[in-house]
């Protein structure tokens, strides 16, 4: 079982030698913690998204002080992103990865997920930082490097190379890529970690529990199965007695809970507000955040016989990532350049860290707390959340060699429904990518085209604003837009997807019901109505290139072009380019060349059994979508 000796004897000594005022360090110990909170009254942060919490500290209190100086105008819409004035970043994290070993596609997912948050973003006109990382230190990674007969640094060089090889396979555009390793962030780290312990939170204490080194944490005896297994990784804790530094974080209990009842936005998706709540209020304990057994890691300030608990040094990495190039690596500098941020997206499993401890800290240190935690679901095989320490993984280098980056951020975004749990097969992957992608948007294009080619010379004849005047097609497409913007901006992404690919329905419906090859063959005015069917079309696919683009943009960028754009215009899209209107006469399309190759692949079934063609059951949706001419 858990448990912690005090000493306050040890602490105070310790407290007096490294604090400037000895005195006040004392008043400042957590047995006083009791006292320590009555002037709650000054709390007063209305809306976390709405103003910027700052918590300075005193001896005596910590109090709020709201700044309305950027995203005023926010309230209670719980969007990251609405409110917020163009001056001001949208600054996204993933979580920073663990390098004990090469990413998987449970590890992708958050980043393609972020990815297509940050693009959103971006198409809106928003100056986005987009951070993500590699978490270097603790007793798994030292561990790791040992097994493969490298030192850690070593180590750390080659796996967290390996996730940014992956990032940029996926078409990954971040801005900020963080390595715990990196002086800049140690130094930081010490920093942080200097601001707790002058705000008193910092103090010694003997600690003995059950420790799970695949969550680098302590466990509760009562959150194991069965051999003391820890719930996530199913493997046994280890019993550790160690004599560490802790953070008090039950001193923050009642302000944490205060802040997500008046802010219950922080955490989401919602239903995962209420898992928050219960943990606040079944009691906060304090947490050890240095390790007096491990030496990868980052020395605790005088104390070079400790190293900081991983997580402690991890999630400062967030702050760390802020600075520039050349900057000095401190806090201030770091700060001023986008703190706090608008959104941390992470997996379920990491979000007592990410909406418990880490808000503790930030209040401790006296910092801004972050806007918004989303929690997103675990992707399963057979049911269990895919992971290193269970070897269940899928690779998502080999995914993304077989079928490319958009097949990849496109089957995971919109077949799980962000936030929860959802399970992968390969059959359901190429079914699903085939289908919307190949056949719904790419088909559609292709043959419009076909037959711009044939009948018009590729050319457009008639501008698509005057095209389509009074058409209900046209009015069907502007709805999808703005329910997939409301989608993006509430972070449903799937939905967001769902809406897109509703366009391509209706553009197929179209194409079908005016039937444009029967028309050419009529001539005359026939023909006329026939090219303006293929305008309506084609700035239907224009649309979706640019609505689509957050989550599959290489394949976006390849719509763009086959509409007679270049790179550059596609670069400098912004959402407003989604209205209808952007396709004019004369404008002259590229080859018809198909944008996603349908998946052909012969592969086993579960059952190890027969051998099936993928792809085939689509051929129905396929014909159904075609036009009845050779194009
Ligand atoms: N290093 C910490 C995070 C520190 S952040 C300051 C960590 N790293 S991790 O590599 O183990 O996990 C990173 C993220 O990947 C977590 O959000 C985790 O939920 C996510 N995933 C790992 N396996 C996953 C699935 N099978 N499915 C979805 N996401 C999963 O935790």
């Amino acid at each position: 079982m858990a448990s912690r000796v005090q000493n306050p004897i040890q602490n105070r000594l310790w407290l007096l030698s490294f604090s400037t005022s000895s005195s006040s360090s004392l008043c400042n110990s957590v047995s006083l913690k009791k006292t320590r909170f009555t002037n709650r009254t000054r709390f007063t942060n209305r809306s976390l998204f709405g103003k910027r919490m700052s918590w300075s500290s005193s001896r005596r209190n910590l109090y709020c002080t709201c700044s309305t100086s950027r995203g005023s105008t926010m309230d209670s819409n719980t969007s990251p992103s609405s409110g917020r004035q163009n001056a001001e970043p949208f600054v996204i994290t993933t979580p920073l990865y663990y390098v004990n070993a090469p990413p998987h596609m449970g590890s992708a997912y958050t980043t393609v997920a972020a990815d297509a948050i940050a693009r959103f973003q971006r198409l809106l006109g928003n100056k986005v930082v987009f951070i993500t990382g590699t978490d270097e230190h603790g007793e798994k990674i030292a561990t790791a490097a040992a097994a493969c007969g490298c030192s850690p640094a070593e180590h750390c060089n080659v796996v967290s190379q390996a996730y940014r090889t992956l990032w940029r396979d996926l078409g990954i555009a971040y801005d900020k890529f963080i390595r715990t390793t990196d002086p800049k962030h140690e130094a930081i780290v010490k920093e942080f970690y200097s601001k707790v312990l002058a705000n008193g939170d910092i103090y010694r204490a003997d600690y003995e529990g059950l420790y799970c080194v695949n969550c680098e944490e302590y466990k509760e005896e009562k959150e194991l199965l069965d051999n003391n297994c820890c719930p996530i990784h199913l493997k046994p804790c280890v019993a550790k007695k160690e004599d560490n530094y802790f953070f008090a974080l039950s001193k923050y209990e009642g302000f944490l809970g205060k802040m997500l009842s008046e802010n219950p936005e922080f955490v989401q998706p919602s239903f995962r507000l209420n898992e928050v709540q219960s943990w606040i209020t079944s009691g906060l304990r304090d947490f050890s955040i240095s390790r007096a057994s491990v030496d990868w890691g980052i020395e605790v300030p005088n104390d070079a016989k400790q190293t900081i608990y991983v997580w402690f040094d991890a999630l400062v990495g967030y702050i760390s990532a802020l600075l520039n190039d050349g900057e000095q690596p401190n806090l201030q500098t770091a700060i001023s350049s986008g703190w706090p941020t608008s959104l941390h997206l992470i997996g379920k499993d990491i979000l007592r860290f990410h909406a418990v401890y880490w808000p503790a800290m930030l209040m401790s240190a006296g910092l801004q707390l972050p806007k918004m935690v989303f929690g997103h679901g675990f992707l399963t095989k057979d049911g269990n959340k895919m992971g290193k320490s269970l070897g269940n993984t899928l690779e998502p280098t080999d995914l993304v060699q077989r079928f490319g980056p958009d097949a990849v951020r496109y089957f995971f975004l919109k077949e799980v429904e962000f936030g929860s749990d959802g399970d992968y097969s390969e059959s359901r992957f190429i079914n699903t990518v085939n289908a919307h992608l190949a056949n719904t948007i790419g088909n559609l294009l292709n043959r419009t085209l076909g037959l711009l080619k044939k009948n018009c010379q590729s050319t457009l004849a008639v501008d698509s604003a005057i095209a389509a005047e009074g058409n209900t097609f046209k009015d069907a497409v502007e709805m999808l837009v703005t329910k997939a913007k409301t989608h993006y901006e509430t972070l449903a992404l799937s939905s967001a997807c769902e809406a897109v690919l509703e366009i391509g329905n209706a553009g197929n419906l179209y194409m079908n019901q005016q039937a444009p090859w029967s028309l050419f063959k009529q001539g005359g005015a026939a023909s006329e109505t026939a090219a303006k069917e293929l305008v309506i079309v084609l700035e239907a696919m224009r649309i979706i290139a640019i609505v689509l683009s957050p989550v599959t943009p290489s394949l976006c960028l390849r719509i763009y072009n086959q509409l007679g754009y270049t790179e550059d215009q596609f670069d400098t899209i912004t959402w407003s380019d989604a209205k209808w209107g952007g396709l004019k006469a004369g404008q002259v399309m590229a080859q018809p060349k198909p944008v996603f190759s349908r998946i052909e692949n012969q592969i086993e079934d579960g059952n190890g059994g027969e051998t099936v063609k993928q792809g085939s059951k689509e051929k129905e949706n396929i014909n159904q979508n075609k036009s009845p001419i050779e194009v």
